[in-house]
């Protein structure tokens, strides 16, 4: 997703913006800039797409003596990824880079608005440049404005912001996006939004924390916290290992994209959740006219995730909905009609067996919609429409946080239908749009829980065989969780509705059958009971996971009581992936790069 880079020093400042921009860029994204403030003037340089498009730019730029700049890559989340919407963004005499979100932008840009400021974007970051110029009329300094203008700012925000009164000093601020002060013996200061971009440039950092502001010049670093009280400097040595700073001190890229679902759900709900209803900047509603059918089609974690919309869509939108494993799909000779809207899922946007399924569906004249991560991606360029699920780049080859995204997305369509096709009343939205909002903290991870798998998950390193048993959506996620212990632990495991077990797989029940079952408690919870205890009384090894109490298991994972099956549905995801990849770091594999797996499979 964004990223942040900031410099003071007397190097070539553009190459140390852009170098560290490019040490960010795994993480995704679709627009960036840079803006120096040298010599009392400023250059600014912004371009779309990828990196080398904005040193193509800024290449007759050449910097002269000490500088201070600040850089951005943005992944667009409010107003799409155009030249004006890319940061940094202009006030009359300062810039800004931002991430996160400013809630209450819209009010702000009323309020400022009609006292004269001229907005040239539609992003909520423009607010703040805007307001702190607002308050640099009557602050005492520049410093008091910056102050002044974070107190009014609701939301999560990492910034950086210079200003030409002071054109030796960076302002900046963190609350809940991440922002580190780096400096190295030649007494430059730099920022970053992860030390990935500050590695081999500095020697000693600050990790900020959530409400620490100040400036920072050559000369000194002052920092503050949320109180207002000076805080002690305390740098820590920075490792020059660039793989281990990406991976930001996890133990594989897919732990850290597991603690990552949280920041990247809030970032797909973004814009999207109204108080009655959800937006989709990207879809007219006109896509839907005539559609009596969906057609959901994917592979992998993705069809898992179609598995999902299949149950919301009937239930909320009441609509038939099919669900179509792509390699199957395209040499099936499928029956289609024209009232049929077809979806395909796709986290890469690239996988072969989906994008010629895409195609077929076009050319037999349906209309079509893409769910992915990856924007610009073949599939996002070739269907009618596209929502992006916003997960930022997933390195680990077993999907976790492009799957959550997914759902979340999938979830907030199903509403969508469910109100554009009034089967669903307006307080029903209203409620499921409070527990969309509260997706970002079921699923943040317990640390109690991840310790609990951590020691549970030497007990399940041999067996004949793994079944992930559900009902309903616990089913897919019972899929899913399969898939990911096969993929990364190369131990069998299959995944199988609850009441299905009794048709033939029962016959496996023994002690070294591991049986993972989901009893949700908002969601057949009585009869997913009895099926766990068909299986607990045939003597499979069974571990429950549920927020009630089950005396029938061998272990027991309890989750946190929610409101709704479909958070319960979110943290019981956040386990079994935990849990797969407890396992396989014990047997010794390397989780991110599994065996004969590649992340997007771009062959048949
Ligand atoms: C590969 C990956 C899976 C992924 C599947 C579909 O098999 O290893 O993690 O679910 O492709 O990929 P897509 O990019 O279309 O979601």
């Amino acid at each position: 997703m964004c990223g942040i880079v900031g410099y003071i020093g007397a190097k070539p400042v553009k190459k140390i913006l852009i170098d560290g921009l490019r040490e960010l860029e795994y993480r995704g994204y679709d627009s960036a800039g840079i803006a120096v403030l040298q010599q009392g003037g400023f250059s600014l340089f912004k371009a779309v797409g990828k990196l080398i498009n904005l040193e193509e730019k800024a290449k007759e730029f050449e910097s002269n003596g000490f500088s201070v700049g600040i850089g951005h890559t943005r992944w667009a989340t409010h107003g799409k990824p155009t030249e004006l919407n890319a940061h940094p963004h202009l006030g009359q005499n300062s810039y800004v880079v931002h991430n996160g979100i400013i809630e209450n932008y819209q009010e702000l840009k009323a309020m400022l608005t009609a006292q004269g400021a001229q907005f040239l974007s539609q992003t909520d970051t423009e607010v703040i440049v805007h307001l702190f110029e607002h308050h640099l009329k009557t602050a005492a300094s520049a410093f008091e404005a910056f102050r002044q203008t974070l107190a009014r700012l609701e939301g999560a925000y990492a910034v950086l912001l210079v200003n030409g009164s002071v054109p030796d000093t960076i302002f900046f601020a963190k609350h809940g996006s991440p922002m580190i002060i780096g400096r190295n013996t030649d007494n430059d200061v730099l920022f970053g939004s992860s030390d990935a971009a500050l590695i081999g440039k500095c020697n000693e950092v600050i990790y900020l924390e959530d409400g620490h502001y100040g400036y920072a010049s050559s000369d000194e670093v002052a920092l503050f916290d949320a109180q207002d009280r000076e805080v002690v400097l305390r740098y820590v040595p920075l490792s020059d290992n660039k793989l281990s700073a990406q991976k930001e001190g996890y133990r594989f890229f897919m732990e850290k994209e597991i603690y990552e679902q949280s920041t990247v759900l809030a970032d797909t709900l973004m814009g999207r959740l109204r108080d009655r209803s959800i937006y989709f900047e990207e879809i007219d509603p006109s896509l839907f006219e005539g559609i009596n059918e969906i057609k959901l089609c994917a592979c992998g974690t993705s069809y898992h995730a179609a598995l999902v919309a299949s149950y919301l869509f009937e239930r909320h939108a009441h609509i038939r909905t099919s669900v179509e494993i792509a390699s199957e799909f395209r040499y099936r000779d499928p029956f289609l009609t024209s009232d049929t809207l077809f979806v395909v899922i796709s986290q890469s946007g690239e996988t072969a067996d989906t994008l010629e399924s895409l195609k077929m569906a076009k050319k037999s004249g349906l209309k079509t919609m893409v769910i992915c991560n990856v924007d610009n991606s073949s599939m996002v360029r070739l269907a009618d429409a596209s929502i992006l699920t916003r997960a930022g780049i997933e390195k680990g080859v077993a999907s976790t946080k492009a799957f959550a995204t997914q759902v979340s997305v999938l979830w907030m369509l199903s509403l969508y239908l469910g109100e554009t096709r009034k089967t669903l009343p307006a307080t029903e939205i209203e409620r499921q749009i409070q527990l969309l909002r509260t997706l970002p903290s079921t699923v943040a991870v317990d640390p109690a829980t991840h310790e609990q798998l951590r020691r549970l998950s030497k007990r399940y390193l041999h067996g004949h065989g793994f079944f992930f048993i559900g009902r309903d959506v616990f089913y897919p996620l019972a899929l899913e969780g399969a898939l990911k212990l096969k993929e990364i632990s190369y131990l069998h495991a299959e995944g199988y509705p609850s009441g299905e077990m009794k048709h033939g797989p029962i016959a496996l029940a023994d002690p070294e059958l591991f049986t993972i079952a989901l009893l949700p408690q908002h969601k057949l919870y009585d009869k997913t009971k009895s099926n766990i205890e068909e299986l607990s009384a045939r003597d499979s090894t069974i571990c429950s996971i549920s927020p009630l109490d089950f005396d029938k298991a061998d272990d027991h994972i309890r989750t946190r009581a929610q409101d709704d099956y479909m958070l319960e549905f979110f943290e019981m995801m956040v386990v079994l992936q935990l849990l797969s990849m407890e396992i396989a770091i014990r047997l010794g594999n390397d989780v991110d790069m599994p065996r004969n797996l590649a992340k997007s499979v771009t062959v048949e």
